[in-house]
């Protein structure tokens, strides 16, 4: 599956649910948050049959995200059909932690590769305060069940802001000398326009790594080592490694390789772009696999050569980062 600038599109994104069991103060209010109706919501035979006609274009790869996708009943299950389509795809998934001690074994027998978890503080007051819940032990019990249940390698994603965590990266970054852990910062990506946070408040991924020097010894991991957008260091001697994701200052549209399917059955081939192409009407209008397939191709070729969200025209996303899946 290619898109008209040539990209090979090999990596699914499902956002199997908009809801979500915290309510961070950079993606949700706390109150007033539109849900999505039963109705809205594909079946699980529904995103299974998208998926199957997505990996046979070439799809290798499906990450499963929400909201939180380990509040969707059943998605223990519905793990293990992804991972048994013929194609054997690569399943992953990026959860908050919160239910995932409860879940770890059964996702690691289902078939699931490893695990991104959420995280962005080590202090229970702060995390209280950011994610308007309690649960910062409940999480850090979700990362000891993943790793034990072989669900490896362990990935954090840490959101970093000025005056809010900033004073926690060199933490989080020390957690890599006894764990073997990727501990990735991501630049926050400000599409939405009334929540707690503003553009101004994300930290550059330049700034975070002004401060990662100062641990000293910060090895480079060379590119070949590693795919994705992530820029790979290792503290000499750590088990684990250090990622810095500049989602905005950053530049790697031109290797892009995703698309974006959300609970409502629609796609998008930009996290940035409100362009979605619906597939409910094909999946409920008795079409067959071809058509379904089509329907795919287009949008994978409509994907946007780059985002703009560093123009001065940029159009803030119709959707919130819950209801995309990030
Ligand atoms: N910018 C960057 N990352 C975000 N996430 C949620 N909202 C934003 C945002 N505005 C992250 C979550 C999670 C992943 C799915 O996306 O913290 O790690
Ligand atoms: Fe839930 Fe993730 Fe949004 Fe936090 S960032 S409210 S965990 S979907």
């Amino acid at each position: 599956m290619q898109d008209q600038f040539g990209r090979t599109i090999e990596y699914l994104r499902l956002s199997v649910t908009d809801r979500c069991n915290l309510r961070c103060r950079y993606c949700m209010p706390e109150a007033g948050v539109a849900e999505l109706s039963h109705a809205d919501i594909l079946r699980y035979e529904e995103l299974l049959r998208v998926v199957a006609a997505a990996c046979r274009l070439g799809i290798r790869k499906v990450r499963v995200t929400g909201g939180e996708p380990l509040v969707r009943r059943g998605i223990v299950k519905f793990i293990a059909q992804l991972a048994a389509l013929p194609e054997k795809p690569e399943i992953t998934l990026t959860t908050n932690g919160l239910l995932l001690a409860e879940h770890a074994e059964a996702l690691k027998t289902a078939g699931l590769s490893r695990v991104n978890v959420s995280l962005d503080t080590l202090r229970p007051q702060r995390f209280e305060e950011l994610t308007r819940r309690a649960g910062l032990e409940q999480v850090l019990a979700g990362i000891a069940a993943a790793e034990k249940a072989g669900l490896l390698p362990i990935k954090l994603n840490v959101i970093p802001f000025a005056d809010f965590n900033d004073d926690e990266i060199l933490d989080f970054a020390r957690l890599t000398l006894e764990h073997p852990w990727d501990i990735r910062f991501i630049e926050f990506m400000p599409i939405s326009s009334d929540l707690d946070y503003a553009s101004r408040d994300g930290l550059p991924m330049g700034q975070v790594e002004a401060r990662l020097q100062t641990l000293g010894n910060l090895e480079a991991i060379s590119r070949q080592e590693n795919s994705g957008p992530a820029i790979m260091y290792r503290l000499s001697g750590a088990k684990g490694r250090i990622g810095l994701i500049p989602s905005v200052s950053g530049h790697f549209c031109g290797e892009c390789n995703r698309l974006r399917l959300m609970a409502d059955g629609r796609v998008r081939g930009c996290l940035f772009d409100n362009q979605e192409t619906d597939l409910k009407q094909v999946l409920r209008d008795g079409s067959d696999d071809h058509a379904l397939e089509q329907v795919l191709l287009t949008a994978a070729c409509a994907k946007p050569e780059k985002h703009l969200i560093n123009d001065k025209d940029f159009a803030t996303p119709s959707r919130r980062m819950h209801g995309i899946g990030g």
